[in-house]
């Protein structure tokens, strides 16, 4: 059964807790997904020490891993290298590209940098759009299609925080598609649902950051895939056994 560990949100910097990463690399040592997939926002400012220690962090992993760039990855200080190069520090220092795939173990994951400059949320360009439809397209058979983009597609609040243009759009042509599970962080919250298409859209909370939000600690997903079902494992810090633990199970029957 392939299966995934899903991080986000980790922003290495003032807010990072060293402890929670350490912890997820003991899990990811003892649970040995097939495929580790990073949603974007790495650093707190994209300082270069905060790069540095993310490249610590993913030269610690032997899994094939998928990362992409969210918001705070772009430097907020330096508005000219904002505007003009907003992700040469983290092509420099942890991955050469913002969009990328990884076919592994019976996954087809697309990973697609949303994020913009001076724009709140994030979508992607025409050329993104039909990048991604050519790498849907050319998916081994068989395998389970995935997207990962930094921004919220659903949000199950009243009141929605700026996240992906136009997610009911993207969703549905998402689906013709074929693809099965998108995962995105962005918010510090863990949600997990699926859209009346069947998309399964597992939204990761801050995995390593003080940064929570709305009462939520520190969690990330483990996400296992049979013939019939997508399972969500919701695995939270407990501070007293000082460990992730499962606090939710969520599963899906699948659509495809
Ligand atoms: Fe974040
Ligand atoms: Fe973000």
């Amino acid at each position: 059964m392939p299966t995934l560990i899903h991080l986000s949100d980790l922003h290495f910097g003032s807010v990072h807790i060293p402890r929670l990463s350490e912890r997820i690399l003991q899990d990811i040592a003892a649970l040995n997904p097939d495929a580790i997939v990073i949603s974007g926002d790495f650093t707190l400012r994209a300082r270069p020490q905060e790069f540095l220690a993310a490249r610590a962090f993913l030269d610690r992993l032997a899994q094939p891993t998928l990362a992409i760039p969210g918001n705070h990855d772009q430097p907020l200080f330096h508005p000219f290298e904002r505007l003009t190069r907003p992700f040469a520090r983290y092509r420099h220092y942890l991955c050469p590209e913002t969009d990328s795939t990884l076919a592994v173990a019976g996954w087809f994951i697309v990973g697609l940098n949303d994020n913009r400059p001076i724009l709140p949320g994030g979508f992607w360009s025409r050329a993104q759009r039909a990048w991604l439809e050519e790498q849907l397209a050319r998916a081994p058979h068989g395998a389970v299609k995935v997207v990962a983009t930094h921004h919220h597609l659903l949000w199950e609040g009243k009141w929605r925080p700026a996240g992906f243009w136009y997610p009911s759009r993207a969703l549905a042509w998402l689906a013709r598609g074929g693809v099965e599970l998108v995962l995105n962080g962005h918010t510090h919250t863990p949600h997990v649902a699926q859209t009346r298409e069947g998309i399964v859209v597992a939204r990761a909370g801050t995995a390593t950051s003080s940064r929570t939000r709305h009462g939520q600690g520190n969690s990330y997903h483990l996400i296992v895939v049979d013939e019939r079902q997508i399972a969500v494992f919701t695995r939270e810090y407990d501070a007293r056994a000082d460990a992730f633990v499962t606090a939710r199970a969520t599963t899906f029957e699948r659509k495809g």
